[in-house]
């Protein structure tokens, strides 16, 4: 294991780098990300390590799946800092472009998956699966890695991948990693940064009232009282907003039509604590009879 890992800044560093592993007959996983890396980040790197001869991770902060009013600017970086962790969770390439590489002048294509993307997220940020699917595109295509990792933590995020690589013939295949959370069951992310002390407690509450719901969907209780339980919860816990709280078929995302959840579902949550906007999800298995 090296502390230091070497760095691609172009399409065709990366494509050196792949092609020597290719000719070597070594598999490859990828793991796109933004930077500002934690442990959630490195269980992907250690996942595709379990599947893969080599791993490459991405850092690009991309502006496409930001709107104006949100936090492109002030977006955690520290690329030595995420250089150094990639490196001793025995990653052996990291993928840095800069906007000009990823986005040249005149770049005038985008990418739309329809139907999953469209709801709970979708809603609350039209124009963020836009902006991922068409990165992710660009990022695979470059790399043409044979397995891809993404976290269970954006859950929808996950789904959408998986859709557009199915829909345009990817040859890639998408592995689900599932969420890494801190000690109190808050799920990592890089936005955590942002929470004051008193946030992060407020945060941590979050994890305690899913899981109960989760307990108590799968022993029967009706979902929309379930739902009406987990909001008031969620409020009194100190979050200041709600953007939804949903519960959605595993595969195909679509509403759960019955009132107890009889077939394998997602329990989805977007909140804000102060001005920082959380998500989180878990499984509910279905009734058990
Ligand atoms: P980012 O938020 O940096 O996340 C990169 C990857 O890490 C995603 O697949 C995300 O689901 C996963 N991840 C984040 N927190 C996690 C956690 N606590 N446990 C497990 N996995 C976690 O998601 C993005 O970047 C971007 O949208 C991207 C896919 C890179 C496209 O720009």
């Amino acid at each position: 294991m090296t502390d230091t890992l070497p760095i691609a800044r172009s399409v065709r560093e990366l494509r050196t780098y792949v092609a020597r592993w290719r000719n070597q007959n070594l598999t490859v996983g990828f793991a796109p990300t933004m930077g500002a890396l934690h442990d959630g980040h490195l269980d992907l790197i250690r996942a595709l390590k379990g599947r893969c001869d080599r791993t490459i991770a991405s850092i690009f902060v991309n502006p496409k799946q930001f709107a104006a009013h949100e936090d492109l600017d002030r977006y955690p970086r520290d690329e030595a800092g995420d250089a150094a962790k990639l490196a001793s969770a025995g990653c052996d390439l990291l993928y840095a472009p800069p906007r000009e590489v990823m986005y040249p002048d005149g770049h005038s294509t985008s990418v739309s998956v329809a139907g999953v993307s469209e709801p709970l997220e979708g809603e609350a940020r039209p124009h963020f699966f836009g902006g991922v699917a068409t990165v992710v595109t660009k990022l695979l295509l470059q790399c043409l890695p044979d397995v891809a990792a993404f976290g269970e933590k954006d859950y929808q995020q996950l789904l959408v991948v998986k859709r557009m690589v199915r829909d345009l013939d990817m040859p890639v295949e998408i592995m689900g990693v599932p969420t890494t959370r801190e000690a109190d069951g808050l799920a990592m992310s890089s936005r955590n940064a942002y929470l004051s002390p008193e946030e992060r407690i407020v945060a941590a509450r979050l994890n305690v009232i899913l899981r109960e719901a989760v307990e108590q969907l799968e022993s029967g209780a009706n979902i929309m009282t379930t739902l009406v339980k987990i909001e008031r919860q969620i409020f009194k816990a100190g979050f200041s907003e709600i953007d939804y709280v949903a519960i959605r078929g595993e595969d195909d995302f679509l509403p759960i039509a019955s009132p107890i959840v009889r077939r394998p579902a997602r329990l989805l949550v977007a909140v804000r604590a102060g001005e920082t906007r959380l998500i989180d999800n878990m499984a509910v298995g279905a009734m058990r009879p």
